[in-house]
């Protein structure tokens, strides 16, 4: 009798417990990070440091990297992809034709220990520039079409990701386009230069994840609909299996700040096109349980997504057709 009064009042407490997590958990609240005037497309959110974080730093469709600085000053520039940028020519420009001269950077990610800031450019591959910024230094290129990447706190390898062989970014927009086939999943491995192609055949890019125990990266497929596991140890390393099916079509995807979990910006109606895109964030585990799904359908009406990076309990959302970044809290 006791024993049972004393489980269900502690079913109580835990039942109360899970409805207060849930409750805080539905980032009710926006705001935004607004861009400088005329540009657009913040496709990431990277946050540099351990304890004390700067940022967001984002990349934009003009070809700059820029960083918050605070409501007061906003975003300021810090760094770019080609020395064929000039400001005058490039900044503000929203031309996809403009992007093999200014750049177009896609995805960011911090070597938090060192500070340097890796960068997958659309048009100029793999990149690297150190803490104050400036022109950035091609590590790998070649490549027809990156668009997301991750290091490897752990190991200091950066996994990436390159949408086609055959089409760049340009191409999507232009009339009869048709996703193929030949994506890529790969390594660069900053210790002896070399790139290594982990996976071909994928159906469209998008952002793979290290875990943060770097037992493993999810590798998404954006017009396939489809995340993979893509195992670094143990008895199935350098295998992949597909760990999940996504209802619409998954662009990046960054760890959550709890262990184990993910979020993934997901595009319903994006790829093939519908006359309604329906933007949302999922929170995964890595079983591929969807664990919480946040709609951002009333701020990015009928717009893709491409980032949900969680930093301090809040989502920083990127998306190319805005010119903020929103960030949505409890
Ligand atoms: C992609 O677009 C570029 C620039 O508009 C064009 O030169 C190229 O032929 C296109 N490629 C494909 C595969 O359509
Ligand atoms: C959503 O955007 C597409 C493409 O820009 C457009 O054709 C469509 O009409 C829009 N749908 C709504 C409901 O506004």
């Amino acid at each position: 009798m006791v024993t049972k009064i004393l489980s269900s009042s502690l079913l109580f407490v835990f039942v109360t417990f899970l409805c207060i997590v849930v409750v805080s958990g539905q980032f009710q609240k926006f705001s935004k990070l607004d861009l400088p005037p005329g540009a657009m497309g913040p496709e990431s959110a990277a946050f540099r440091g351990l304890i004390i974080t700067e940022g967001p730093f984002t990349t934009i469709k003009d070809g700059r990297i820029l960083k918050w600085q605070g409501p007061n000053v906003g975003f300021v520039d810090f760094a770019y992809t080609t020395p064929t940028r000039t400001k005058q020519f490039c900044d503000g420009s929203t031309d996809p034709e403009k992007g093999p001269i200014c750049g177009w950077p896609l995805a960011l990610s911090f070597q938090l220990t060192t500070g340097l800031l890796y960068i997958a450019d659309a048009f100029h591959g793999l990149l690297v520039v150190g803490p104050n910024g400036g022109l950035a230094t091609q590590l790998a290129g070649g490549f027809k079409f990156l668009v997301g990447l991750d290091v490897d706190l752990l190991t200091g390898n950066i996994y990436f990701s390159d949408a086609s062989l055959t089409y760049d970014i340009r191409n999507i927009t232009q009339p009869g386009f048709k996703p193929d086939s030949t994506g890529r999943f790969l390594r660069y491995n900053p210790f002896t230069r070399q790139v290594s192609v982990l996976l071909s055949g994928l159906l469209g890019g998008g952002g793979p994840a290290v875990s943060k125990d770097g037992t493993f990266v999810l590798v998404p497929e954006l017009v396939a609909g489809r995340i993979s596991k893509y195992w670094l140890v143990g008895p199935k390393a350098n295998k992949a299996e597909v760990l999940l099916n996504t209802v619409g079509n998954p662009n990046k995807i960054k760890q959550a700040e709890k262990i184990g979990e993910f979020w993934v910006a997901v595009s319903i109606g994006f790829q093939p096109p519908r006359a309604l895109i329906t933007p949302q964030g999922l929170r995964i585990n890595s079983n591929g349980d969807v664990l919480q799904t946040v709609s951002f359908a009333t701020q990015y009406f009928n717009k893709t997504v491409s980032l949900v990076q969680e930093h301090d309990g809040k989502l920083y959302v990127g998306s190319r057709g805005t010119s903020f970044i929103g960030v949505y809290s409890n």
